[in-house]
This record gives C-alpha cells, sequence and structure tokens, in this order.
C-alpha cells in the first residue's frame, strides 16, 4: 500500500512538473517538408518564387488581349447589373462547331464543366450525383427548358465571372473556348451532332424566346 502511494505521488509530481507556461523551441526540424506545407497556392503573393521568376499570381494586364485571341470581350463583373445587360450579347462564332471543333469542345466541356454538369449536360455529373455526391447545390441542367431560354451572353457571363455556387473560368478558358462551350451547349439542347444539316427547331425556340437579339 504504501509502495502504491509513493508511485502515485512520483508520478504526480512528474505530470504537475512538466505542465509549465514556459514556451520551449520545438528543437530540430529533420524533416522540414512534413513540419512546414509547401503547398504553393493559386495567386499567393509569394515573392521567393517571385525572385526566381515564377509569377502564379500574374494576371493579365486590364485592359490587354492575349496575342493570336480572336474574340474580345469588355463586360465587366456585375457591378452595375452587367448580369442583366450581358443577355444582349451574341455569339460571334456562327454556325454549328465543325467536328474538330466539337470534339475539341467536347474535351473542354468535360475536363472543367462534366464533373458538376454531367456527361449528359443534365447537370447530375458525379460531383453532385442526385445529392448523394460532396456538392451542396444541385447544378444547372443544361439541356432543360430554362437554360435553352437562357441567353448566350447571360451564359457567357456566368462562365466568365461564375454564377452562385459555381466558380468563374475567365482563367482556365478563352473568350473563344468559352462561346465554342455555349454552341456546344446549344447542339445537346437541339440534339444536333456536327455535320449534320442545317440549325434545328430548337435553336429557333431559343432566339424567339430570349431577349438577346440573335444567337448567330
Ligand atoms: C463545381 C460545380 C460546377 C462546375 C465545375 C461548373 N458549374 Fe455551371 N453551375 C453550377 C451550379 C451549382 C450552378 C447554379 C448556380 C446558381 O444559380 O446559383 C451552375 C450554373 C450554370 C449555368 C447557368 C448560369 C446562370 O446564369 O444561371 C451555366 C450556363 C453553367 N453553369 C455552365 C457551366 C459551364 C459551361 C461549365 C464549365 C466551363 C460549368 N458550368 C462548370 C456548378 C458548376
Amino acid at each position: 500500500m504504501n509502495k502504491i502511494s509513493i508511485i502515485a505521488v512520483v508520478i504526480g509530481a512528474v505530470a504537475i512538473s512538466s505542465c509549465s507556461d514556459v514556451k520551449r523551441t520545438p528543437g530540430k526540424i529533420y524533416m522540414p517538408d512534413m513540419a512546414y506545407s509547401r503547398a504553393v497556392e493559386t495567386y499567393n503573393d509569394n515573392r521567393e518564387l517571385q525572385a526566381e521568376g515564377i509569377n502564379y499570381n500574374a494576371m493579365p494586364v486590364a485592359g490587354t488581349v492575349a496575342r493570336g485571341e480572336e474574340v474580345i470581350y469588355k463586360m465587366l463583373k456585375d457591378t452595375a447589373g452587367t448580369y442583366v445587360t450581358s443577355s444582349s450579347m451574341t455569339n460571334p462564332l456562327t454556325g454549328k462547331l465543325s467536328e474538330a471543333d466539337y470534339t475539341e469542345t467536347e474535351r473542354i466541356y468535360l475536363i472543367n464543366c462534366g464533373i458538376c454538369h454531367g456527361a449528359k449536360l443534365d447537370g447530375n455529373g458525379p460531383l453532385y450525383n442526385d445529392g448523394k455526391g460532396p456538392y451542396p447545390l444541385a447544378p444547372k441542367n443544361l439541356v432543360s427548358d430554362e437554360l435553352k431560354k437562357m441567353a448566350d451572353g447571360t451564359m457567357f457571363h456566368s462562365i466568365t465571372y461564375g454564377k452562385g455556387m459555381m466558380g468563374p473560368y475567365a482563367s482556365q478558358l478563352s473568350p473563344k473556348q468559352r462561346w465554342m462551350v455555349i454552341q456546344y451547349i446549344r447542339m445537346k439542347q437541339g440534339g444536333e451532332t456536327p455535320g449534320a444539316a442545317a440549325a434545328t427547331d430548337s435553336t429557333a425556340t431559343v432566339k424567339a424566346d430570349s431577349t438577346a437579339t440573335a444567337m448567330n
């Protein structure tokens, strides 16, 4: 009994003496990659990397256009109702996508949009998956009547600057690629395939119902 109480007192003394508010250094770090995250965040203002000429935050200079860019977009983010006025913008790419452009645009769509909007464009991509996925909000069904009526310009504005829970795609896709994705969505809405004959009725409905001047 005595022995046990002596052991208890010793353990107690050690435990109490190890509690202290004196800050100690963590000692030598022999695996710094584990102690400090080496994550490089997009757009972070990393001066060390900039000194090496690596610019993660290099945004295009305002008002400039990339060399080779065919489509120039000047509408600003929704500061003064540009979401509404964007509906008057028309798609500078007319007609249907060629076979090669269709294949390329499908690739772009599946990489950037399919995860949420689904390969069938029905708004049920793997990230949402009938609400079972981690994404909290149902992505829009891009082949629904609502989206058939939405003006090309509105879509372009939302893809450029994001909408609600959807992020912006201005830095991932060039303006031309964004318009091509819209052409792709239109072709899917009308059940068109590249190389098939002239525009279908559904495209005509879009023109009549939307507030956009026209999509071609
Ligand atoms: C992370 C998931 C996600 C991805 C990826 C995504 N979207 Fe969306 N998208 C959404 C959600 C959610 C909405 C509904 C937004 C709202 O109304 O709040 C939406 C809405 C839209 C709309 C309707 C916009 C409007 O003005 O109402 C269009 C058009 C659209 N997406 C196209 C695209 C295209 C094209 C891509 C690929 C370049 C894409 N989305 C990528 C989740 C996503």
